[in-house]
């Protein structure tokens, strides 16, 4: 197991255990995941998000462009950001790497379905000395695997289309501490809410969760294009 600040923290984080995949493949080495999810079946992703990663990541790395769009949410907060984030749908490191560059005092818990793009926000994190502060841990973030109030702030970027949104959500939820934030952002292309493809527009929403028992609605406003049942059906049926 690859220490480091963070991860020497998991057993705190996670309700059950966590597993390196570099135990089982070396070019996963310092990819997490819960025990229940090995060998697990990827729903949901097609092989662009996994044996296309580096080719994804080639394509679509925006990391001065994104956080050129997220830092317009973290202004709203009323504290500066620190603590724990917990991204969820991380994939390379999109969200990931540039929060980790401008926010010292944070450390970020990433997470996705495919260890492939998670291996790549991993080298992308050390490549920059920032690993110290990051974890990637692959995983289904619908499964329930973390343990309760543990996040500052979770983000999600362009990953509600992808997954059940309530689900997501209530995650979501669960795992902030009172008075936590959670930003997740829309994702538009111009065919609509498929986004696989470069975004050429997103729009982040965030308001302060009171507390723990705020329901959803009150403290998160996903994009209303990826939050309609309808949106997310249509959505799904186009999905490769
Ligand atoms: C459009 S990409 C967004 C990646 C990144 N957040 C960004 O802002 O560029 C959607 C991501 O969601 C991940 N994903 C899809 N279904 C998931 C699930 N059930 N649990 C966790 N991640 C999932 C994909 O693997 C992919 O990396």
């Amino acid at each position: 197991m690859l220490e480091t600040a963070i991860s020497t923290r998991a057993d705190a984080l996670f309700k059950c255990p966590l597993v390196d995949l570099g135990s089982r493949n070396a070019k996963y080495a310092g990819v997490f995941t819960p025990l229940p999810e090995i060998d697990r079946p990827k729903m949901g992703i097609t092989e662009v998000f996994l044996s296309g990663a580096e080719n994804y990541f080639e394509k679509f790395e925006q990391f001065s462009y994104i956080y050129s769009i997220v830092k317009g949410a973290i202004s709203r907060f009323d504290k500066p950001l620190a603590g724990l984030a917990v991204d969820i749908g991380s994939g390379f490191g999109n969200t990931v790497i540039p929060l980790l560059e401008n926010h010292p005092d944070l450390t970020v818990l990433a997470t996705d379905i495919s260890p492939d793009l998670l291996a790549i926000c991993r080298r992308e994190a050390d490549r920059r000395g920032l690993d110290d502060r990051c974890m990637v841990v692959a995983m289904d973030a619908q499964q329930d695997y973390f343990e309760p109030g543990i996040a500052d702030v979770v983000f999600g970027g362009a990953v509600l289309h992808r997954m059940v949104t309530r689900v997501v959500v209530k995650r979501a939820l669960d795992l902030l501490k009172p008075g936590g934030v959670g930003p997740f952002s829309s994702n538009r292309s111009s065919r609509g809410t498929r986004s696989c493809g470069r975004p050429t527009s997103r729009s982040w929403s965030a308001r302060p969760s009171a507390s723990k028992a705020a329901p959803p609605s009150s403290a998160f406003r996903p994009c209303p294009s990826t939050s309609t049942p309808a949106r997310i059906g249509a959505s799904r049926r186009r999905q490769a």
